[in-house]
């Protein structure tokens, strides 16, 4: 494709001037934006550029691999990894309101972001190189939606990488401003990401923390990962992947129901499924899926994660309800 032939050597070009014997930092979520705006930033500076993953514990089953081991063999990216699912974990303790898990998780990412930046300033220091660059995958439609202006570390509250600490102070490298999501993933496919990076679907910031509703326990986060990620692989299988939004899958942590399976009366949970259709995650509606395909996801879920023994199907649009529960 040559218009995306353009676009990645017309941006290496203008990175590798700006950035001149500098040194560049990157936040990792998985997701596709950050995924490619750094494999651009890699294809043009190498390893001055240092990526940084924090690994809160509240990823889809897979995604922490696809990070530090196919993205990593795909693109030859230096990167730093922070395991922080044990800090994560100990802060939501006990912590069932949306709200203020959603604070507790920013909050704490940044923290953890703002070290781990801090200690790649310092490594690179010892090497004599100065980190002057962060990089951020914003889009043209966040453009827009921000008000236009570019300037220096800024972000978001929303997004993954939140604000920055006050005594670092990066200019942004920002190579995707001028495109939409299907450019960005033409983009990811040109420099050779992995597909499952490059095609994920949108995938909350605060992650699975907001998908378990009540408290956030690493029990819990296990079973959503197995029930998750076998919804993901039948939608897959199906072909769909590409046709619906995006497929929430949601544990009732706090409610239980009486079921039976094998030789007894269980008392488990119930998951609820949450496909929708979208244009732009403003507004929904729930995805028609196949009814063999979701009895298909149904059996498997229940036969293979002992401790749910319910499938339900959420029917509501938005509005009036949001894509995700909390
Ligand atoms: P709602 O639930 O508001 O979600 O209908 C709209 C879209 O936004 C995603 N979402 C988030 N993305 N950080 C993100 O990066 C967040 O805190 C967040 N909350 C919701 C959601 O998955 C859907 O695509």
């Amino acid at each position: 494709n040559w218009t995306m032939v353009n676009i990645v050597e017309e941006q290496v070009e203008l990175i590798r001037e700006r950035v001149g014997d500098k040194h560049v930092i990157c936040g990792l979520s998985g997701g596709v934006d950050s995924a490619v705006a750094a494999a651009l930033v890699q294809r043009a500076v190498g390893d001055k550029l240092t990526c940084v993953f924090v690994d809160h514990g509240l990823l889809r089953k897979g995604e922490p691999e696809q990070v530090e081991r196919d993205y990593v063999a795909a693109t030859g990216v230096s990167l730093k990894v922070v395991n922080a699912q044990e800090r994560f974990l100990t802060a939501l303790a006990g912590v069932t309101d949306p709200e203020e898990k959603r604070k507790i998780i920013g909050r704490e990412f940044i923290r953890v972001f703002e070290q781990a930046a801090a200690e790649v300033v310092a490594e690179a220091g010892a090497h004599g190189e100065e980190v002057e660059f962060l990089v951020q995958g914003t889009l043209y439609p966040d453009v827009v939606e921000s008000g236009g202006g570019t300037g220096t570390a800024n972000i978001k509250s929303h997004h993954n990488v939140g604000g920055l600490p006050e005594d670092l102070q990066f200019k942004l490298i920002e190579p995707l401003r001028k495109l939409f999501k299907d450019e960005v993933r033409a983009v990811g496919e040109q420099l050779g990401l992995p597909s499952e990076i490059v095609w994920r679907q949108p995938f909350p910031g605060p992650g699975l923390g907001i998908r378990i509703i009540g408290e956030v326990t690493a029990d819990r986060l296990e079973i959503l990962r197995e029930a998750d990620a076998i919804a993901r692989e039948e939608l897959s299988r199906a072909g769909l992947d590409r046709e619906i939004w995006q497929c929430p899958v949601v544990l009732l942590a706090d409610v239980r129901s009486v079921g039976v399976q094998g030789d007894g009366r269980t008392y488990g949970h119930p998951i609820v499924l949450r496909p929708v259709s979208s244009e732009d995650a403003m507004t929904a509606d729930w995805s028609r899926l196949p009814y063999d395909l979701l009895a298909r996801i149904s059996n498997r879920i229940t036969n293979e994660v002992r401790e749910i023994n319910r499938v339900t199907l959420d029917v509501t649009s938005k509005p009036p309800g949001t894509i995700e529960w909390e």
